[in-house]
C-alpha cells in the first residue's frame, strides 16, 4: 500500500518536473509504458491467488487512476501555458488608435496642367497627347527648323539609339518642346477631315468655298527635354502648346486667348501681359510672352512665360493645308514656370526632388 501511494508520489513528481509536452509522454511511458511500473505491477499479479488478486487488482486500479488523474492535469496545466505565452506575445489592443495611410495628392505641376486644361477646354481647346521620343522630321524640319539650327547639336538635345538598331541619318531624340505636337495634331485633323469629305462625296482633295474645315484648336501639354541644368533649368520639364489655326485666326486672337488664360490662371485682373517681338523659326512674327502682376512679391517684374507666334507658312504647308488660307496662332509655355509663379516657389529642382515636406503643402 504504501509502495503503491510511492509510484503515485514519485509519478507526480516527475510529471511536475516536466515542463515541455515531450518530456511529459516520456515521464508517462515510465509508469503506464508497455514496461511502466504500474504495468509490470499488473503483469506480476498473475502469480496470484483469486483472494490476492481481487484485494491487489483493486488497488493498483486507484493507483493507476491517481497516476492517469495527476498526469491529465499537468497536460492541461502545460496546454494552458502555452496558450498564455501565445496570447501574450499576440496581445492586439483593440483600443489603438488606426495606423492611417497617408493620402496621395497631385504633385504642383500636374495640378498646373489640370488647371490649364480646364481653362483651355472652357475655351473650346481639345487636349492632344504625343510621343517624348520624338524624330527629326516633327521635332526639327516640320517645324521650318534649318539644319544647322543650334537646338539640333548633341549639347543642346538628347538623341536616342533608334530602337529596332537599324542606322539613320537623323537618330531619334527626346523632343526639345511640344512644338511637334502642332504637325501631329494638325495633320491628323486634316486627314480626318479629308476623310469626312470623302464619305460626303465633296470631293476629297479639293477646298471649295463650301468645305472648309473646322477649326484646329488644341493644347499639347507634356514632358519635354533639354540638356540643361540649374536652379531655373532642368533636364526634363513641362511645356504646353497651344495651335488654333482657321480661316481668320489672327495674332488678336493669341492675345485675347493668352490674356484671358493668364487672367483665369493666376486669378487675377491685376496683371499685365507684354508680348516682346522674338525669333522661333516656326512662328512670323514671333513673340515672347512676359507678364507683369501688379501686386503681390512679383511685382512689377517682367516675366516670361511663354514662346508664341503666327504659325509659318511652311509649318502650315506641313499641316497639309494651304497657307494662302489657313493662318493662325501657336505658344510654347513653360508649366514648371507657371507652377513656380503660382505658388512662389523659386528653384525649379525642387519640383522634381521627390521630398514629400515640400510636395505635400499643395495638397
Ligand atoms: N517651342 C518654343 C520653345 O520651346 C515655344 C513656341 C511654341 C514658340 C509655339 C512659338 C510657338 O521655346
Amino acid at each position: 500500500m504504501s509502495d503503491l501511494q510511492a509510484i503515485v508520489d514519485s509519478a507526480k513528481t516527475a510529471f511536475a518536473a516536466c515542463t515541455a509536452p515531450a518530456d511529459l509522454e516520456n515521464a508517462k511511458a515510465q509508469y503506464l509504458g508497455k514496461t511502466g511500473r504500474i504495468t509490470e505491477l499488473m503483469k506480476g499479479m498473475a502469480a496470484l491467488s483469486v483472494e490476492e488478486k481481487k484485494s491487489l487488482g483493486a488497488q493498483i486500479n486507484v493507483t493507476k487512476q491517481a497516476v492517469e488523474a495527476a498526469l491529465n492535469a499537468r497536460r492541461e496545466a502545460l496546454m494552458d501555458a502555452a496558450m498564455n505565452a501565445q496570447l501574450a506575445t499576440e496581445a492586439l489592443d483593440v483600443t489603438l488608435p488606426g495606423r492611417a495611410r497617408a493620402s496621395g495628392g497631385l504633385h504642383p505641376v500636374s495640378l498646373t496642367q489640370e488647371r490649364i486644361e480646364s481653362i483651355f477646354g472652357s475655351m473650346g481647346f481639345d487636349v492632344a497627347d504625343g510621343p517624348e521620343i520624338e524624330n527629326d522630321w516633327f521635332n526639327f524640319t516640320a517645324l521650318n527648323t534649318p539644319e544647322d539650327h543650334p537646338a539640333r547639336s548633341m549639347h543642346d538635345t538628347f538623341y536616342v539609339e533608334p530602337l529596332d538598331g537599324v542606322a539613320t541619318d537623323t537618330p531619334p531624340l527626346l523632343r526639345t518642346h511640344t512644338s511637334p505636337m502642332q504637325i501631329r495634331h494638325a495633320t491628323a485633323h486634316v486627314k480626318a477631315w479629308r476623310a469626312r469629305q470623302a464619305v460626303a462625296g465633296n470631293g476629297a482633295a479639293t477646298e471649295g468655298a463650301c468645305d472648309s474645315m473646322p477649326e484646329i484648336r488644341v493644347i499639347a501639354p507634356g514632358r519635354t527635354y533639354r540638356v540643361d541644368s540649374d536652379a531655373t533649368h532642368s533636364p526634363m520639364f513641362h511645356q504646353c502648346e497651344g495651335l488654333w489655326i482657321g480661316e481668320n485666326v489672327s495674332f488678336k486672337d493669341l492675345k485675347v486667348v493668352f490674356t484671358d488664360f493668364c487672367k483665369t490662371f493666376f486669378e487675377s485682373d491685376d496683371l499685365v501681359l507684354r508680348f516682346r517681338p522674338s525669333f522661333f523659326p516656326f512662328t512670323e512674327p514671333s513673340a515672347e510672352i512676359d507678364i507683369q502682376f501688379a501686386s503681390g512679391p512679383l511685382a512689377g517684374r517682367w516675366l516670361e512665360v511663354a514662346g508664341s507666334g503666327q504659325v509659318h507658312p511652311n509649318v502650315v504647308r506641313n499641316m497639309g493645308l494651304d497657307p494662302e488660307r489657313y493662318i493662325g496662332f501657336a505658344f510654347g509655355m513653360g508649366m514648371d514656370r507657371l507652377t513656380m509663379l503660382r505658388y512662389g516657389v523659386n528653384d525649379l529642382r525642387l519640383f522634381f526632388d521627390g521630398d514629400l515636406r515640400f510636395l505635400s503643402q499643395f495638397q
